[in-house]
C-alpha cells in the first residue's frame, strides 16, 4: 500500500459514524412523503410535502387527505387500488387540486407498509422538476400531430414500396446463398412497412390488433438489421430477463419503436465519433407503474419495461422539452419523425415512455402491458 493511503476499513467506519438519522434525511428529500393511516389522515409528512401541498407539517398531521385533495381526484382510485389488491401503484401525471392546493400535475407512487396494516406511503414528485430532470412522458398531444401527416406518408410511401419489394425479388433469383438472406430481409421489411402504413391509413377507424409479442424475438431482429446495416460498427449488448413473459402489443409496431430508437441511438453515437459505441438492449419486470387509458377510469398495468441505451453524447439541451413532437431534429438530414411515432405507438398500447440522458449516457425505457391469460 502506497504511504499515506487510507485502509479500506477505516473508510468503512468512518462512513457508518457520519451517517444521519433518518429523519434528518427525509426532511432533505426533495420529494414529498406522506404517510397514510387506514382513514386517509395524514400520520406523518416530510418538509417536501409541507412545500408541496403549502400546509405547515402541523397543520398537515390534523388532516384527512380529502381535505387536501378534492374527494374525486383519481389518487383516491390508486388508493384503493393499492389497498384492496395489495400493490404499489404509481402515476405520472395526476392532476392534483383541492381547496389549499393549486392546481398541480405529480407523478405519485403509492406503496403499502406492510408493518403498518391499512397505511400507505405517498411519494409526490411535481411532474414539472421531473421534466426538468430529463425525464419525458409519452405525449399524447405529440402523437395526435403525427396521425394527421400518416395518410399523406401512407400514400407516398406505398407506390416506392412495391418497387423495392418486386426489385429484391428479381434479385433473389440471381445472387448467393449469403447475399440471398439479404434479399430476403429487404422483403420481409418491405412487407413490414406495408402492414405499417395500411394500418396508418386507417388510423382511428380500426383498433389496433394485439396479441402476444415476444419482446426480445424483436429486439434480436432488430439488432440484425441496424448490425447489417446503420450500425455495423457498433457493439451490442443484451441484459433480457428471459422469464419474462409476452407484451401486450403489435409485433409490427413494436419492431417500429426500437428500431426507431436504436437507430437515434446509433446516430448519436456516429456523431460523438466515439472509440468504443456501444448500444444495450435490456428487457425487465417493474411492478408498480400503472397508467388510467385516456377516458378510462381503470387503470393499465406495466409491468414490463424494455430499454435501449447508448453512451453517445446526450440529447441536446434545446431538443429536449420537444423531442416527441414530429419535425423536431438536431440532424440536416432528419425528418423528427422517429420519437413522435415512438411516442404514438406507446401511448396507443396504453404504455409509457420514459427519458434519462446526460453526456455517456441515455436510456429510453418503454413500460408496456404484459399479456394475460384472460386477453388469449
Ligand atoms: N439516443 C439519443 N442521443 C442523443 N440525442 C437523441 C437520441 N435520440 C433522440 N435524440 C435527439 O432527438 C431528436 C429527435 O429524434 P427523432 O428520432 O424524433 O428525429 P430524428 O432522428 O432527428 O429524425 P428521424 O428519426 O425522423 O430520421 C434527434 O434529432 C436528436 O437530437
Ligand atoms: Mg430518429
Amino acid at each position: 500500500m502506497r504511504a499515506g493511503a487510507p485502509a479500506v476499513v477505516d473508510l468503512r467506519a468512518t462512513r457508518v459514524q457520519a451517517a444521519p438519522d433518518p429523519a434528518s434525511l427525509l426532511s432533505a428529500l426533495p420529494v414529498a412523503v406522506v404517510l397514510l393511516d387506514a382513514h386517509d389522515r395524514v400520520r406523518f409528512a416530510n418538509q417536501a410535502a409541507e412545500h408541496f401541498f403549502g400546509v405547515s407539517l402541523l397543520q398537515l398531521a390534523q388532516l384527512r387527505l380529502s381535505e387536501i385533495v378534492a374527494a374525486d381526484n383519481p389518487l383516491f382510485l390508486l388508493l384503493r387500488q393499492v389497498r384492496t389488491q395489495d400493490v404499489t401503484a404509481s402515476d405520472h401525471d395526476l392532476t392534483l387540486e383541492g381547496p389549499r392546493l393549486r392546481c398541480t400535475v405529480a407523478s405519485v407512487r403509492a406503496t403499502l407498509l406492510p408493518e403498518e396494516p391499512g397505511c400507505v406511503l405517498l411519494t409526490v414528485q411535481d411532474a414539472s422538476a421531473a421534466r426538468s430532470l430529463g425525464r419525458q412522458l409519452t405525449f399524447r398531444s405529440a402523437a395526435r400531430s403525427v396521425t394527421g401527416m400518416a395518410a399523406i406518408l401512407a400514400h407516398e410511401v406505398k407506390n416506392p414500396l412495391s418497387g423495392i419489394r418486386g426489385a429484391a425479388q428479381l434479385l433473389e433469383g440471381s445472387v448467393n446463398e449469403t447475399d440471398r438472406e439479404l434479399t430476403v430481409l429487404i422483403r420481409d421489411e418491405a412487407d413490414r412497412i406495408r402492414a405499417l402504413v395500411d394500418r396508418m391509413e386507417v388510423f382511428g377507424e380500426k383498433p389496433i390488433e394485439r396479441g402476444a409479442v415476444n419482446i426480445h424475438r424483436v429486439l434480436e431482429h432488430v439488432r440484425r438489421l441496424a448490425q447489417t446495416g446503420f450500425a455495423a460498427h457498433i457493439q451490442f449488448m443484451e441484459a433480457y430477463d428471459p422469464s419474462l413473459p409476452p407484451v401486450l402489443g403489435n409485433r409490427d409496431q413494436l419492431v417500429q419503436v426500437i428500431l426507431n430508437l436504436v437507430k437515434n441511438a446509433a446516430e448519436a453515437l456516429v456523431t460523438a465519433e466515439h472509440l468504443e459505441p456501444e448500444i444495450r438492449l435490456g428487457t425487465g419486470f417493474q411492478h408498480g407503474i400503472s397508467l388510467a387509458a385516456p377516458g378510462h377510469t381503470n387503470r393499465m398495468h406495466l409491468p414490463l419495461v424494455v430499454s435501449v441505451t447508448d453512451n453517445g453524447p446526450g440529447i441536446p439541451d434545446d431538443i429536449r422539452p420537444n423531442m416527441f413532437d414530429p419535425f423536431v431534429t438536431s440532424k440536416s438530414t432528419g425528418s423528427g419523425l422517429g420519437l413522435a411515432l415512438v411516442a404514438k405507438i406507446i401511448s396507443e398500447h396504453g404504455g409509457l415512455v420514459e427519458v434519462d440522458s446526460r453526456p455517456g449516457r441515455t436510456e429510453f425505457r418503454l413500460h408496456l402491458p404484459m399479456m394475460t391469460e384472460d386477453q388469449d
